[in-house]
This record gives C-alpha cells, structure tokens and sequence, in this order.
C-alpha cells in the first residue's frame, strides 16, 4: 500500500483562513479584536523559533499579538506578577507561556497561575480535569491539532484501535483522553513498555509522541493503519553539503521512519508539513473560542 499523505499545511491554512473570517466579524459585529500573549523566558533557540511564528500568523488572522520576552534569570515572583498583569487585562483572551521554562522556575506553579479561562494551551489543571471528564475545556493544541486530521481523514474514530507513544502532559495524555472522547480503544505506550513492536502493529491509528528521530520503524505498521507523527527532531544531513560557516547541513524528521512506514500505512503525516502547522492554528482558534466565551 501507498499511504495518503495527510497535508496538514494545507489543512492549517483552512483553519487559519476560518479563524480570520471569525475575527473579522467580531471585529465588526461586536467591536472586539480577540488578543494573544505569548510569554518567553530564556533564549532558547527552538522556543525563540516557535514564539516568533506564534506572533506571525496572530496578527495574519487580524488579532492582536502580545509578546513578552524575559531574561533567563528572571524570578518566579516576576514571571507570576507578568501572568497577573495578563490575567487582568481585557484586550488578552489567551496567554500562553512557552516551554521548557528555564529549571528554577517551577513549572506547574506558573501553568496554574494562568486564568483557565485564558489557558490556550489547556495546560491549566482544571482544563486537565474537565478534559478528563468530557466536559468543555481548552483542549491543548497539538493534539487537537491531531484529532482534527485524524476526524476528517476518518470521518469517525469511534471503536478504532489506537495507539499514543508518549505520555507527556503536552501531548501524550491529552492525546489519549481526546481519542478516549472519541470513542476509540486506546492504549498509552511509553518507554517501559515491554513489546513495542507487537503493541503497535494492533493499531489502526498510531500517534507517535516521543521525541526519537525515526524510532518506528515501517514493519511496526499495520497494513492501513492511519500513522500521525508529531515528532519534530533536528538531524545532521551531510548528503545535503554544509553550511556557509562549515557545519553539516540538518534535515527535520519525525517519530517514525517515514518511508518505511508511508509503504505500509493507509495515510501518513509527513515532517515536517504535517502535525506542527496544526498546533498553531489550533493556538489561534482557542483564542477565538476563548474570546468568545469571555464575551458571552
Ligand atoms: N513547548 C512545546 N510545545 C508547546 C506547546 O504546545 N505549548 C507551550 N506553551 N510550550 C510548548
């Protein structure tokens, strides 16, 4: 089998060309601009990448876009009293703070001092919780994002076995609770699991989430399977020459060894151009739903 490659550029462009026609009439029926702040602390160079594309394509949509950089060193005490700020301003509908945050911040401290109602990511513990119960929430982006494709490759999820490998808060677990949602059979697979391989080829809908360039490989795919990979991992490329300042060219590449697997799978997502495009216009749509909640 030749797998469908699911387009998810193309798909995110939809989503962000929907997202714009909602802003536009909020703009003009209501007089509202929906707003976004994006915090960064450090000076990551992977997060600076993803920050500055985050603030692009807001103001692309006819939003308006916050950013607040912060130097590495930067105290709890400032981090939550910028939050705050956010939190009480009417023009911001959505705050996202950008991870990793440097270590002596605490994490969960930070994530839990954003309003709920303003947590775009659906990182905030009670949009964890309601997630969990199938009530309404912020649903976090990249695995929405997935959800999305998934659903409209499908039309319905409902009894499929699935497969997440991965089991971060970002995007494993959530992953899991929403194809839970959709009525799919889920298993969670991590690091210890004891047989992989056998786990993945019972799958008709694999999610790969753990950061491993290329750990599945294509003889793990059942034939048909729908195969979504979130993985975003840099790799030398020295067939590709080198760099004007001498260093070896890189190439992007995913969770799953694309070629193998796009042999056996009945649709793919390709990396790069698959799942990441969708996790920002998945960004942008919280901020239209959670401008809306906010005003009525
Ligand atoms: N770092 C990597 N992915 C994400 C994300 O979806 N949200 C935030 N806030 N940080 C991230």
């Amino acid at each position: 089998m030749t797998a469908t490659i699911i387009d998810g550029k193309e798909f995110a462009a939809r989503v962000r060309g929907q997202v714009g026609e909602h802003v536009t009439r909020l703009k003009s029926d209501h007089g509202i601009t929906p707003g976004l702040a994006v915090v960064l602390v450090g000076e990551d160079p992977a997060s600076q990448v993803y920050v500055r594309s985050k603030g692009k394509m807001t103001v692309e949509v006819g939003m308006k876009s916050v950013e607040r950089r912060m130097d590495a060193d930067t105290s709890e005490a400032d981090l939550l009293a910028v939050i705050e700020e956010l939190n009480n301003d009417p023009e911001i509908h959505g705050i996202l703070c950008q991870l990793p945050l440097p270590d002596h911040l605490n994490e969960d401290l930070i994530i839990n001092s954003i309003s709920p109602a303003k947590d775009v990511d659906g990182f905030h513990i009670s949009n964890v919780g309601l997630l969990g119960t199938g009530q309404k929430s912020m649903v976090p982006c990249t695995p929405l994002g997935c959800l999305m494709m998934l659903r409209d490759h499908h039309g319905s999820i409902s009894g499929m076995d699935a497969v997440v490998i991965g089991r971060s808060n970002i995007v494993g677990k959530p992953m899991a609770q929403l194809l839970l949602n959709d009525s799919a059979t889920v298993t969670i697979a991590h690091s210890r699991t004891k047989d992989l391989a056998e786990v993945v080829r019972r799958a008709d809908i694999v999610v790969a989430a753990v950061g491993r360039p290329e750990m599945v490989p294509g003889d793990w795919i059942k034939e048909g399977a729908t195969v979504i990979d979130v993985g975003i991992n840099r790799l030398d490329a020295p067939e590709k020459g080198l760099k004007e300042d001498g260093t070896v060219k890189t190439k992007l590449v995913g969770d799953v060894h694309f070629e193998s697997c796009a042999a056996r799978a009945g649709a793919i997502t390709p990396v790069p151009g698959g799942v990441g495009p969708m996790t920002i216009a998945c960004l942008l749509a919280n901020t239209v739903t959670a401008c809306c909640r906010a005003n009525g």
